[in-house]
This record gives C-alpha cells, sequence and structure tokens, in this order.
C-alpha cells in the first residue's frame, strides 16, 4: 500500500503539472482517505479525541452540516448519521456536571474544555435529528452552562481550560469557542457569538509571543501562578488556535448578526493569517512543520501541517482577495508531504505524541482528524 500511496503522489504531481482533472485525483485519494478515517475513528480515548474526530466527520461525510457549508444550521432533508454516531457517544458519555465525552475510566480527564469540542455536533442533532430532539438539546445546553456558568475564570474573564486551576491552552481555543459561537447561531443569539470573539481574543492576549518567524502563540499560560507551564510555540497550538478561530469567524458570518460584526470577524481573520505566516515561515525542507519553533524539539510533524494546511484551503478558499495564492502553493506542498508519510494503516507519520508534545508518537485522533481536515478543505478548494 505503501507504494501505492507513492506512485500517487507522483501521479498527483503529474497529473497537475499536465493541468489534469482535479476530479480524478480527488477520487484517487478516497481509498486512503477512509484509511485515514477509520484509524481515525478506531484511536478515540478522550473527550477532545472525540470532539475531534466528530468535526473531522462532519467536514468529510456531511459537509453540508458543517460551518463551511452554504446553510448549515438549518435541515435540509439529509440526515447526518456518520456526525451524529460520534456526537451521539459523546452525549451519551456526558458526567452529570455537563461535560460531554467525559465518562470514561476515572470519568473525569480535567479539562474545562475538551469536553465542548462535541458540544457543535451535539446541538445539531437538535435540528437534524427530531425523534430526539430534547435529547440533544438537553446535552448541548448542560455542556453550554458548564463552559459558561461552571467552569473557572482567569483574571480577564476568559473560561479556563482546566477544571480545577485557572490556565490558558492554545488548545482550547478550538475545543470550546467554536461550540459557543455554534450555539449562537443555532440559537439567533448574538450575545454567544460576541462571547466567542471575545474568548479567542483573550486567549490570544494571553499566549501570544514573538517568534523566529513572527508572532506565534505558545502553549500554555498558568493564570494562578502567573507563569508559564509551557512557553514553547507548538505548532499543533498554534493548528487549534487556528482552526478555531477560523470556524468561529466563518460562523458568525453566517448569521444575521455579522452585519454589526464585521469587525470580530476580520480581527479573527488576522489572527489566523498571523499564524499561517509565521508557521509557513518556519517549515523543514521536507515541507512539514517543526514539531516546536522554540522550546521543544523540531522534528517534522505531519499533524499540525495537515491542520493548518486545512486552515490555509479554507481561507483561501473563502477569502481569496486575503488569502493569496503563496497559502495554497505552501498547503499543497504540506499535502503532498504528508500523503507521502500514510503508512499501510492509514496512519500519518511522522507525528507528535498527542499525550507528550516533545516526543515523536504513532497514532494520533487529532493528526487522523487533521489529515481528513486537510482533504475536506481541499476538496472545497479545487471544486469537487
Ligand atoms: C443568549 O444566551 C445567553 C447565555 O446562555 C443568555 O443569557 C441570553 O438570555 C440569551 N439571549 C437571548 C436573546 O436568547
Ligand atoms: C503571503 O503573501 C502576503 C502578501 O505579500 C504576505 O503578507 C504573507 O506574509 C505571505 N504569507 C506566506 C505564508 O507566505
Ligand atoms: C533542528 O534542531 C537541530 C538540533 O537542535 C539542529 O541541528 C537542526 O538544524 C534543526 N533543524 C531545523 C530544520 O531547523
Ligand atoms: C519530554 O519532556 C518530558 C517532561 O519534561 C521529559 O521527561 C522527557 O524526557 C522529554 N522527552 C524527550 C524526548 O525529550
Amino acid at each position: 500500500m505503501h507504494t501505492t500511496v507513492i506512485s500517487l503522489v507522483a501521479l498527483l504531481f503529474s497529473t497537475r503539472a499536465l493541468g489534469g482533472s482535479d476530479a480524478s485525483l480527488y477520487q484517487g485519494c478516497l481509498d486512503t482517505a477512509e484509511a485515514i478515517r477509520s484509524a481515525m475513528l478506531g484511536s478515540i480515548r478522550t473527550s477532545w479525541e472525540q470532539g475531534t474526530a466528530a468535526g473531522a466527520i462532519v467536514e468529510w461525510n456531511d459537509p453540508e452540516y458543517s460551518v463551511f457549508g452554504a446553510f448549515p444550521f438549518v435541515y435540509n432533508g439529509l440526515f447526518p448519521r456518520d456526525t451524529l454516531q460520534l456526537a451521539y457517544s459523546a452525549a451519551v458519555r456526558q458526567t452529570p456536571d455537563g461535560r460531554l465525552s467525559q465518562n470514561i475510566n476515572d470519568a473525569q480527564d480535567g479539562a474545562a474544555l475538551d469536553g465542548a469540542s462535541a458540544g457543535s455536533v451535539v446541538l445539531m442533532g437538535s435540528f437534524t435529528d427530531p425523534s430526539r430532539k430534547s435529547y440533544w438539546e438537553n446535552a448541548a445546553d448542560a455542556q453550554l452552562n458548564y463552559i459558561l456558568n461552571v467552569a473557572p475564570r482567569t483574571k480577564t474573564g476568559a473560561i479556563s481550560h482546566r477544571a480545577t486551576s485557572r490556565q490558558y491552552w492554545a488548545d482550547g481555543v478550538y475545543m470550546g469557542f467554536p461550540f459557543i459561537a455554534y450555539y449562537g447561531a443555532v440559537k439567533n443569539n448574538g450575545t454567544l457569538l460576541q462571547i466567542a470573539y471575545d474568548q479567542c481574543r483573550l486567549y490570544r492576549d494571553a499566549l501570544l509571543i514573538d517568534g523566529p518567524t513572527g508572532k506565534l502563540w505558545a502553549h500554555i499560560y498558568d493564570d494562578d501562578t502567573s507563569s508559564w507551564i509551557d512557553k514553547g510555540i507548538w505548532s499543533t497550538g498554534n493548528g487549534w488556535a487556528a482552526l478555531g478561530m477560523l470556524r468561529v469567524a466563518v460562523t458568525i458570518q453566517k448569521t444575521p448578526f455579522y452585519s454589526s460584526m464585521t469587525s470580530q470577524v476580520s480581527d479573527l481573520l488576522s489572527w489566523v493569517k498571523e499564524i499561517l505566516d509565521g508557521e509557513f515561515r518556519a517549515l523543514n525542507s521536507d515541507n512539514l512543520l517543526p514539531d516546536y519553533i522554540t522550546g521543544g524539539p523540531n522534528f517534522s510533524d505531519a499533524a499540525s501541517s495537515a491542520a493548518l494546511a486545512s486552515v490555509a484551503y479554507r481561507v483561501a478558499t473563502l477569502y481569496p482577495e486575503q488569502f493569496g495564492h503563496n497559502y495554497t502553493d505552501t498547503a499543497e506542498q504540506i499535502r503532498v508531504a504528508v500523503w507521502n508519510g500514510v503508512t499501510n494503516l492509514g496512519t500519518l507519520s511522522p507525528i507528535v505524541n498527542p499525550l507528550a508534545w516533545n516526543e515523536t508518537g504513532l497514532l494520533s485522533t487529532e493528526a487522523q482528524g487533521f489529515g481528513l481536515m486537510m482533504l475536506s478543505g481541499w476538496r472545497d478548494w479545487i471544486g469537487i
């Protein structure tokens, strides 16, 4: 299979160089995409993995309901079964405090925001699965209540990423804030859209630092002790932040509140651009991003690379006047490099260990999810 993948990569180059059909190029990727997807589904253990996998599935299998779809917040007659299967698991494993996907092993994973990563797909059930409308709604309401009213807050009012202390993690920008915005869009609540924006802003204020390739996000700051837990510029952390802010921006833009929130959307897009610019300037010679740009090892990491390539494809498709060819040129280089590394099990390689950020790993749900997000963004960019 590996040799198949490599020859497919050669084919990708040659068809593109010859101006060949993107549709056949895309068709040629589907078998490996299915392997990436099934490896992802077979690897889920934690709340953030549940939500990240669900986010990847909605983009790949039910794209009309992803925030990148044309009318994602209303029922269109299609039942998003693949997505709701993951949403169901998140809701069935909700703890009494409201956090989704927690009830496994010790029943608590210590994170305040991670459970909310499945919040959007759970709320999606309320308008796409009428037979369980109140089940989905109650689960989403309890999750929203937890992050707005129970989770600890930092001195500036940011929702802590952790449940029993006050910490900023770049990861939280993907885990929590797109759900708050999504809830606002579905329920027509502009206050929630503003909260989602404000949370992104507060996290950026806390985590942005100067790096060798521009301003980027450090990983973890402890607000209780006013000190860094991980001041390294971790590429995956920047990936989470860019993925999250992009989703909040796109969600706001698809609501009637957009006309009074254009400056918020433009801020979010400029913060996404800041991350893409700083990260893409740090690309290793094999066209993958380093695990850390500062403060940790620089081994090539296909996970964060795929995450940020997905962001580049999305912004180039949606905002071509702001994000020109240089973003998709880099995304294309990354896509080929990531594809080249997919193993015969459908796993992305090389990748960072999602539990030990300074080490390489073998299997990572988020890496697999980022791979699918990259393919989904690419599919929309080539217009299939
Ligand atoms: C919007 O959501 C917030 C938070 O749940 C709530 O306090 C507020 O009443 C809602 N506003 C409207 C207009 O529904
Ligand atoms: C792309 O080009 C724009 C405009 O020249 C520039 O601001 C930006 O830094 C470039 N980004 C990358 C990733 O090359
Ligand atoms: C990665 O780090 C090693 C050792 O710190 C260094 O020798 C090497 O040049 C770095 N690679 C890149 C691409 O920066
Ligand atoms: C990664 O960091 C941990 C904790 O700081 C440390 O124990 C471990 O040795 C490090 N691993 C590598 C490969 O540097």
